[in-house]
């Protein structure tokens, strides 16, 4: 943990995506509601300003203080945003009325959310960050604890996702070498994702680099291993769908060289969209429907510690519906 850092904090999770409406804001919400209910103290931050819902799925209207709030200096520390939830354990910071300008946040406004955010008081921060790969979503998802990555199980969602690991590798690439220029050329020509891509796999780069500088072939190899992206399949409809995560993963490994872990898979669930009309997280709305079930797995793996799905675990026929 950093310097300043409460003893209590023990993990900064962030939710990310590659796009909009795969269920970033509903996992977050339920992890929440699951950490919460096992005793930790959490802080649900919606750091979504381009897009911010977190609230109505939590059924939190208009807090007096909001994230612009803070960025605006109208408050001067985050605690002062931080709202109570009628959920055990569970505090929220809102994005509600995010004023326009704000969805590209400058460097500046971004590090300073995510260094104040080191000094909120709780056990847990769970970060909802947003679509895409812009450079704050990428830094959000990279510089804390656990970076959880949200897709479903569309062709074009899956490939996205590996798009998304692979431009945050790039981007932490280029942050660690751009005083190199010869290793920021090899990397541009083997995986900037703008350029036609000379070479395919990451070895191949590391391949080269081993002969250019072994030097920085140890910093590429550290980069390589400090970096494990977190998996979630979202909305599966059958067993295949389900085991989705586990490929993205064989092929995250194979191509960039990164060992992502499989946390699971959340079946896609009318209580979820039922629970979301009501204003209510599912996990309290609908604590025993199926998508509940996959979110205490998913928990479980992620505090316990993160462990990957296991090859072989058999989904259980009364959670699996073909
Ligand atoms: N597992 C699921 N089963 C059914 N509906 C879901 C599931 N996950 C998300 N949804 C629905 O999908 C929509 C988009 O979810 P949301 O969390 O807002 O996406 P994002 O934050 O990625 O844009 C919402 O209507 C939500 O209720
Ligand atoms: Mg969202």
């Amino acid at each position: 943990m950093r310097k300043g850092v409460p003893d209590g904090l023990r993990r900064i999770i962030t939710i990310a995506g590659c796009k909009g409406g795969v269920g970033k804001s509903v996992i977050a919400c339920a992890i929440a509601m699951e950490v919460g209910r096992s005793g930790e103290n959490v802080i649900l931050v919606d750091a979504d300003l381009g897009g911010p819902n977190l609230h109505t799925y939590l059924g939190v209207q208009s807090p007096a203080y909001v994230m612009s709030d803070f960025l605006s200096r109208r408050t001067k520390r985050i605690d002062e945003i931080v709202v109570p939830t009628e959920y055990p354990g569970v505090r929220f910071i809102s994005s509600a009325g995010n004023v326009p300008g704000q969805a590209n946040p400058k460097f500046a406004q971004k590090a300073k959310i995510i260094n104040s955010i080191y000094s909120l008081n709780a056990d847990c921060i769970i970060l909802d960050i947003g679509a895409g790969s812009s450079y704050d979503v990428m830094d959000f998802f990279s510089m804390t604890d656990a970076g959880i990555l949200v897709t479903t199980a569309e062709p074009a969602s899956i490939i996205n996702s590996y798009g998304f690991v692979k431009n945050v590798l790039y981007r932490r690439f280029c942050l660690e070498f751009r005083a190199y220029p010869v290793v920021m050329d090899l990397l541009k020509r083997g995986m900037n994702p703008d350029g036609d891509a000379g070479i395919s796999a990451i070895n191949e780069i590391m391949g080269e680099l081993a002969s250019l500088s072994p030097q920085c072939w140890l910093k590429a190899k550290s980069v390589l291993s400090s970096f494990r992206p977190n998996i979630i399949v979202n909305m599966t409809t059958s067993e295949s769908e389900a085991r989705l995560g586990q490929k993205l993963k064989t092929i995250i490994g194979k191509y960039l060289s990164v060992d992502a872990t499989c946390l699971g898979h959340v079946f896609e669930d009318p209580a979820v969209r039922a629970s979301a009309k009501k204003l209510v997280p599912f996990m309290v709305a609908e604590p025993d429907c199926k998508a509940a079930a996959c979110v205490r797995k998913i928990v479980e793996r992620l505090l316990y510690p993160a462990q990957d799905v296991p090859e072989s675990e058999p989904l259980t026929a009364e959670v699996v519906q073909d």
